[in-house]
């Protein structure tokens, strides 16, 4: 039987995790395929480590040396950062091998070069472990949502803020405290600023936007927030509206461009997403022939991503077609500024409250916390004449029990 042969970029939480897969699902594997997969080399950072590898595995820290191995013909990278991780995958390419990513940064960068190179050179880019952990939206999108013209994605897509905003409400827990445990779990980056601060879930959400809509907004035009202004006690707030805090992303189409923000928001009981927990992602399809689609699972960990890079491993030694990412037409005008809606937002700090005609105050949930309704332009230019402010969008139509009508009339 012929073997198909694999090198792991990496043998930190993800690394490890596919390692261990590969071991312990090779009869599923080979049953699927009907080729052994053989781990023949790791890329590591330090040899006095101890790992639990078997013997004929070449662990090294010179990527030069895997690319020297007579047979190599999968290269699945779990490390982190853009450099020097484009330039192994970039050779690793040339060298004819199908490659596997995890590193949503990487290639939110470089995903469009990098697949352009694999189709140049015949082989494959399998990237389903970039974007929701273990939950499959990139080949639902790529292969199970061909014809259905998507006119919105949203997505809870940071596992590590899902889980601080989880425990910051069910076990009263500090911020602080909530990301220490998300980084014992093995859920947060090496540096979590990328995900407190919404830079993960934005590269996530530009790789899907990809997918799903064959472009990308201007990086520049994207509102990005991460969780870091929410506190106990707005979440309190919050609770006493029934309303939950997610960290959404949102893509779309409106007036012909592609438009996306990162941020925090407000749902309600009726949401998918106020029911989405811990360490869970969860991605909104709006599409035109089905209707709305909620994919939900593991957002990060060491077995959701493997689960991932395992699949994408037999989907590159199985496709004998080269892929062609998103040409999606477009499918939905949007409506102009003028004409949207007013919405329902949270607004917190020192208010000074002027005549507005343009803002409806509707109910005062705590100190310096109110709910308005708004559109979303008039909110911005209140907001700049106010100082430490913050304001978020509570998604859908809820149902806002009135608290302290009176309390509003004196604001
Ligand atoms: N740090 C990432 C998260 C890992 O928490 O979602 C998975 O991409």
């Amino acid at each position: 039987m012929s073997v198909i042969k694999v090198a792991i970029l990496g043998f930190g939480t993800v690394g490890e995790g596919v390692y261990r897969t590969i071991q312990s699902h090779a009869e599923e594997i080979t049953a699927v395929l009907g080729k052994k997969v053989e781990v023949t080399a790791i890329l590591i950072q330090n040899k006095q480590k101890k790992r639990e590898v078997r013997e004929d595995v070449l662990l090294t820290t010179d990527f030069a040396e895997i690319l020297q191995l007579p047979q190599l013909d999968v290269v699945i990278e779990a490390i982190v950062d853009i450099e020097p991780t484009f330039t192994y995958l970039k050779k690793a390419i040339g060298r004819g091998c199908h490659i596997i990513t995890a590193n949503k940064e990487m290639f939110a960068h470089h995903g469009k070069e990098l697949l352009g190179l694999a189709r140049e050179n015949n082989v494959l880019v399998g990237y389903e472990a970039t974007v929701a952990g273990g939950i499959p939206v990139i080949q639902t999108l790529r292969q199970l949502l061909k014809i259905n013209r998507v006119s919105l994605i949203q997505g809870i897509l940071n596992g590590t803020s899902n889980f601080i905003l989880s425990e910051m409400r069910e076990k009263k827990q500090s911020f602080a405290e909530s990301l220490l445990q998300a980084q014992k779990n093995g859920y947060a980056e090496a540096d979590p600023t990328n995900d407190v601060e919404g830079f993960d879930a934005f590269y996530k959400a530009m790789i899907l936007s990809r997918i799903a809509f064959g472009e990308e907004p201007n990086w520049h035009d994207v509102e990005r927030q991460g969780i870091t202004s929410i506190t106990n006690e707005l979440m309190e707030a919050a609770e006493k509206l029934g309303l939950r805090f997610k960290h959404v992303a949102s893509i779309s189409r409106e007036d012909g461009r592609v438009v996306a923000a990162v941020k925090p928001v407000l749902v309600g009981n009726e949401n998918p997403f106020y029911h989405v927990e811990g360490v869970e992602n969860a991605v909104n399809v709006h599409s035109d022939i089905v209707g709305r689609i909620t994919l939900q699972g593991p957002g990060a960990g060491m077995f959701p991503t493997a689960s991932a890079m395992i699949e994408d491993l037999v989907y590159v030694c199985q496709s004998h077609s080269i892929e062609h990412i998103g040409s999606r037409k477009e499918c939905s005008k949007g409506k102009p500024d003028s004409e949207k809606p007013k919405e329902h937002w949270l607004i917190h700090g020192g208010i000074k409250k002027e005549a507005d005609s343009a803002i409806t105050w509707i109910d005062k949930v705590a100190k310096d916390t109110f709910i308005i309704e708004a559109a979303q332009k008039d909110l911005e230019q209140f907001v700049q004449q106010q100082s430490e402010v913050c304001y978020f969008s509570i998604l859908g139509e809820v149902d806002l029990p009135v608290l302290n009508k009176a309390a509003v009339s004196v604001i």
